[in-house]
Parts: C-alpha cells; sequence; structure tokens
C-alpha cells in the first residue's frame, strides 16, 4: 500500500508520456473522467472505493474517447486471483472509484472510426491486455510489452521499460480466454514444460488448476499442486492424476521444499508458481509487507527455487509488483536455476491456438468456475474469492445483456449471493 500511495506521487510528478502512445486517455471510471456517453445512458458497474472496499455503482455508459475504442454490452464478467491483489491495493496506481474487471465477453455496441475489424452486433471476447498491435513488440504478439498502451511514466522508472496497458488495473467458456487459459497456457509455454518433465505448482486457483492441465498436455509425467485449502481436494477432483500436497496439513517443521525432495529425489524439473507475492507465510515477511519494506514475499519464490532439480526452470506467473528481501540468489546461482518471469501473458498470441483447443474440446475451461451470479452480486463475490468461501473457484457473472443458463449442459445454476 505504502508504494501504491508513492506511485501516485512519483506518477504526478514524472506524468503522463503521451508522445507515441495510442491511447491517451486512461478512463478509469466515465462519469469520473469526463468521458460520459452523448445519450446520457447509465451502466452499472463494480468499482475499487479503498483498500478492502469494492462496490457496484451507477456510472455513465462511456463515450468513444481514442479513435480505437469499441463500446461493448458486457454478456459475461467474473473475479480473477488479480482482482483480489487491486481488492488489496497492491497493485499500483490504483484511484478511488476506478472501475474493475478485465475479464469479459459481449456484444460490440458502437466502434471509432479507427476499428477495422470489429462490426456492431459482433460477439466478442475481451483481451485483459490492451495492446497496439503496430510496436515492435506487438508485432511480435509480445503484447504485453506494448510500447503504446500505456501513457504512464511509471513503469520506466520502476521496472526499466513501460509495459502494455492492463484492463481493470486499470460466452460461458468463451469468457475465460480474457486471461485465465491464455495466461496458464502461456506459464506452460514460457516456463518450458518438456515431455516427462516432473512440474510442481504453487496455487491451485484457477490459474494453477489450468497451468496442471495444460502441463499434463504438454507430456508432465507428474504435476505437483501445492496449496492449503479446499481447492486442493476440488484439484484432486477435476484434474486426474494431478498429485497435492496441503501444506496446512505437513507435520510441524515439515517444509514444502523438503515434501517434494522426498517426492522427487533431486527436485522437479520445473516449477511453476501461480499464487502472489502477496501472499506471505510466515511472521517475518508479513511484518515487513505490513510496514512496506517490501512489496512481496520471497517465500514461495525460494521454496520453489529450492525444490527444483539442478538447471531446472522457475516461472512467474503470479503477480509480483516491486521489491522482495531474504531472496534466496545463492540457490538460483550455485544450482544453475533458470527463474523466469513470465510477464502478463501476451493473450493475443495465444488465442488461436488456444480457441482451437477449446472448440475442439481438448481443453474444457468449465472445470474451474463452480458459481454463476448477477452483476449485482460480484461485490460480493470478491470477498467470497478472498476468503475462498463457498468453495469458490471461478465466478460467471450475468448481466442483463446474457443469455439465460443453457439447458443440459453442465455449468452452475444461478446463486443469489
Ligand atoms: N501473469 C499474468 O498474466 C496473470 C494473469 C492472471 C492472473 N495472474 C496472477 O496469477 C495468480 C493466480 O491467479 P488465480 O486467479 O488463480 O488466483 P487465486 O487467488 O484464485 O489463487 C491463488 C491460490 O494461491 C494459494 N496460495 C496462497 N499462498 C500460497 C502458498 N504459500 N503456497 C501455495 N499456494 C498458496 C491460495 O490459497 C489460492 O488458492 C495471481 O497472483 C494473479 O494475480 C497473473
Ligand atoms: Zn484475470
Ligand atoms: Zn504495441
Amino acid at each position: 500500500m505504502a508504494l501504491n500511495a508513492a506511485s501516485h506521487l512519483v506518477e504526478k510528478a514524472l506524468g503522463h508520456n503521451t508522445d507515441d502512445t495510442s491511447a491517451t486517455s486512461g478512463i478509469g471510471n466515465p462519469a469520473r473522467d469526463n468521458a460520459a456517453h452523448p445519450s446520457g445512458e447509465k451502466m452499472k458497474a463494480l468499482a475499487w472505493m479503498g483498500k478492502n472496499d469494492v462496490r457496484i455503482i451507477e456510472t455513465d455508459k462511456p463515450s468513444l474517447v481514442d479513435p480505437h475504442d469499441v463500446i461493448i454490452k458486457v454478456t459475461g464478467t467474473t473475479v480473477c486471483g488479480s482482482d483480489v491483489h487491486l481488492l488489496h491495493g497492491q497493485i499500483l496506481q490504483i484511484k478511488k472509484g476506478d472501475i474493475l474487471g478485465h475479464e469479459f465477453c459481449g456484444i460490440v455496441d458502437e466502434v471509432g472510426k479507427d476499428v477495422k475489424h470489429l462490426k456492431k452486433g459482433m460477439r466478442v471476447v475481451n483481451s485483459f491486455v490492451v495492446s497496439c498491435g503496430e510496436c515492435r513488440f506487438c508485432v511480435q504478439k509480445l503484447t504485453t510489452a506494448c510500447e503504446r498502451t500505456n501513457a504512464s511514466s511509471l513503469h520506466d522508472n520502476l521496472y526499466g521499460s513501460k509495459t502494455a496497458g492492463i484492463f481493470g488495473y486499470s460466452h460461458f467458456v468463451g469468457l475465460y480466454l480474457s486471461d485465465v487459459l491464455v495466461t496458464s497456457y502461456h506459464a506452460v509455454q514460457d516456463t518450458a514444460v518438456y515431455k516427462g518433465d516432473t512440474v510442481a505448482i504453487w496455487g491451485l486457483g484457477p490459474i494453477g488448476l489450468l497451468v496442471a492441465i495444460f502441463a499434463f498436455k504438454a507430456g508432465a509425467s507428474r504435476v505437483i499442486g501445492i496449496d492449503n485449502n479446499f481447492r486442493c481436494d476440488f484439484a484432486k477432483k477435476k484434474i486426474p492424476g494431478i498429485e497435492i500436497i496441503n501444506y496446512s496439513e505437513l507435520p510441524k517443521g515439515r517444509t514444502v521444499t523438503a515434501e517434494i525432495h522426498e517426492r522427487v529425489p533431486g527436485g522437479v524439473d520445473c516449477s511453476i508458481e501461480a499464487a502472489g507475492g502477496e501472499y506471505a507465510k510466515g511472521w517475518a515477511h508479513s511484518i515487513e509487507l505490513a510496514i512496506g519494506a517490501e512489496n512481496d514475499t520471497s517465500e514461495l519464490l525460494n521454496e520453489a527455487i529450492m525444490s527444483t532439480r539442478k538447471f531446472g526452470r522457475v516461472g512467474i506467473i503470479a503477480d509480483y509488483v516491486g521489491f522482495t528481501n531474504h531472496f534466496n540468489v545463492g540457490s538460483l546461482m550455485e544450482r544453475g536455476i533458470r527463474l523466469i518471469g513470465c510477464g502478463q501473458s501476451p493473450v493475443q498470441k495465444y488465442w488461436p491456438e488456444v480457441l482451437r483447443m477449446v472448440e475442439s474440446g481438448e481443453v474444457d475451461p468449465s472445470v474451474i468456475v463452480t458459481h454463476r451470479i448477477r452483476l449485482d452480486d460480484i461485490a460480493k463475490a470478491y470477498y467470497m474469492h478472498e476468503k475462498k468461501q463457498d468453495g469458490m473457484v471461478k465466478v460467471f457473472a450475468e448481466t442483463k445483456f446474457s443469455h439465460p443458463k443453457a439447458e443440459g449442459i453442465d455449468q452452475p445454476d444461478l446463486k443469489f449471493l
């Protein structure tokens, strides 16, 4: 949170750099940011009102601001582990009144004058990444490295260079192409899971579960999922062959690393961190995070590094936002571990192949969906997701534009929260 506040000050001092950006506006809430639609129509939205405070508000329907803008009637949306980091005020630059939500599908309602491929009435799914399609990274489909969709100067200064604009940080299964499916696929591709590999995954949320599915598809011989709650049993039920470490059930003093070395002598070929840098385990990091002495704990990464065999690979797909203390750089160097920051997933790069897998039934994203709810209840779903209540893994939130639940297919019934 300290870094969050500091980032606003830095941002203010540095200003926006809009010399070569294709997204100049940075609208976080149309009513607040003078971007109301000329029709005067209103819409519901979920807004971040402060740390641990999100609410459904009524705000203006947005207008087209930049010539590449598109207005969508949303037919389905959801909550993501990244939204929980936002709820906690963990992500830099969030401001009171900002509208959340980066995974959604819908119907095109209006298009800006430079939009070439979309027309009113088309059904579309959003990518959580905003990409210009033209800069040197976008032409290689590394869309999250886009240099033109984030007018903020903060990343240049904090990370060394700009990254793309991200939604919200700002149909039923199709929705999950916005983020979770492609992100998990990217984690497996980018960290590189080879045929026969043993793989360990930290976190069995939607991302970790789908990473496990894609790791098996890539030929992994064993996949070990690590978490501390009901999601361990959920994973066992949904993913045949997965092995589980529920670290809350390990004998006192027994570490995850020791458990992995016993099961896979020498360590796994490949580890993937899919939990998050804000989840401190021990008191030392809890305190350091609370007082702003670090922004992310190194505990999960140290576990992953030490649990990986010499010259193996550790990929980070979970969100990490700043600096960390007590990082075991010695184990990384001496044991020749490759540490891979997977970045925000370049969604557009993988869309064609992942869409093909979903259409052909090779991959079924509905395995992670546990709840169907109304948009009006989505603030409650944030708190339930955060607290891991009611067996929640992933929700489908319907809007007034959604079709009712299709008969005869395996989807949860609408639940009023
Ligand atoms: N890089 C990207 O493009 C991208 C995209 C989407 C989400 N993410 C990030 O991926 C992460 C996972 O997303 P999600 O939607 O599955 O989140 P989630 O919050 O639903 O799941 C995270 C899981 O990690 C578990 N966990 C917490 N501490 C742990 C520990 N010490 N060891 C093992 N497990 C632990 C939690 O119990 C939880 O089940 C989040 O950090 C999210 O922000 C990254
Ligand atoms: Zn997401
Ligand atoms: Zn670009």
